[in-house]
């Protein structure tokens, strides 16, 4: 585990924030089965997990930028550092009432991520990594999967929603050339969690276009400190600001980049 003075800050951000997703989840199961839905009932509960995880990182770390889902961008007074929020990724999972989703914090230095901590709070999985110092979940180092055949891989994907109608093509001739080669796709619908599965060997991989900085910014330091390859969609290292990811280990990264770039 780590035990620096950042992470705990880190980790005490999410923890309290975690409490509250994880109170007002049990509720959308009751506000399911009623004709409005819990819509309105999520949108205030990110941004109340938001303004907990602001607060309470801007108290252990004045001056630090914050680039936040909800909230959007604060600049800070230190040029230097910036955390990039996501409250609650996996909405819509949250609002269907699927235990799947979880709240995100990167930490860049420099333009650098140098923290990463992705929370689920109904499973209570706190998947940690530090540039430099391994990547952890709960107790545990983790490592990306061995597998190298991609006949045998496990990929997870991201599927652009009904609103980004423009991506469909592109989407569906990568998945149609992923498909044709590996195990199986997934698609469980929180990008910092299927980072983070990648990271803890379960998936073998996993690509997604259209996400944003705070989707990623944790989840693909985690990768790399679990000994991933984790790049973006073109194998270039600029996915903070592409919003493109692809990941997985040296062998499966290398040959899912492939597919990918011949079907674009
Ligand atoms: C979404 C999830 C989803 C991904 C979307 C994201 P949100 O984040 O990460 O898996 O496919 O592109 O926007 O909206 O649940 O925070
Ligand atoms: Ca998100
Ligand atoms: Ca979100």
């Amino acid at each position: 585990m780590i035990r620096s003075a950042l992470m705990n800050v880190m980790t005490a951000a999410a923890l309290k924030a975690g409490r509250g997703l994880k109170r007002d989840f049990g509720e959308v199961e009751n506000l399911q089965v009623s004709i409005k839905g819990p819509g309105d009932f999520v949108s205030a509960a990110d941004r109340k997990a938001e303004k907990v995880l602001y607060e309470e990182l801007a108290k252990a770390r004045p001056g630090y930028g914050f680039v936040m889902e909800e909230s959007g961008t604060v600049e800070g007074t230190d040029k230097t550092h910036i955390w990039y929020i996501d409250p609650l990724d996996g909405t819509t999972n949250f609002l269907h009432g699927l235990p799947i989703f979880a709240i995100s914090i990167g930490l860049a230095r420099d333009g650098q991520i140098v923290a990463g901590l992705v929370y689920n709070p109904v499973t209570d999985d706190i998947y940690v990594a530090e540039k430099g110092q391994g990547a952890y979940l709960n107790n545990r180092r983790l490592r990306v999967a061995a597998r190298r055949n991609m006949a045998e891989a496990l990929i997870g994907c991201g599927i652009p929603h009904i609103g980004k109608q423009a991506d469909h093509p592109k989407f569906k001739a990568e998945f149609a050339a992923v498909m044709a080669r590996v195990a199986n796709l997934r698609r469980l619908g929180a990008a910092a969690l299927d980072l983070c599965f990648v990271a803890s060997g379960r998936y073998d991989g996993f690509w997604e276009r259209g996400l944003k900085s705070w989707d990623m910014a944790a989840g693909m330091l985690i990768v790399r400190e679990a000994g991933g390859f984790a790049s973006d969609a073109e194998g270039g290292p600029d996915f903070l600001t592409k919003g493109s990811v692809c990941v997985g280990n040296e062998f499966i990264h290398s040959q899912l980049l492939a597919l990918i770039r011949a079907a674009g």
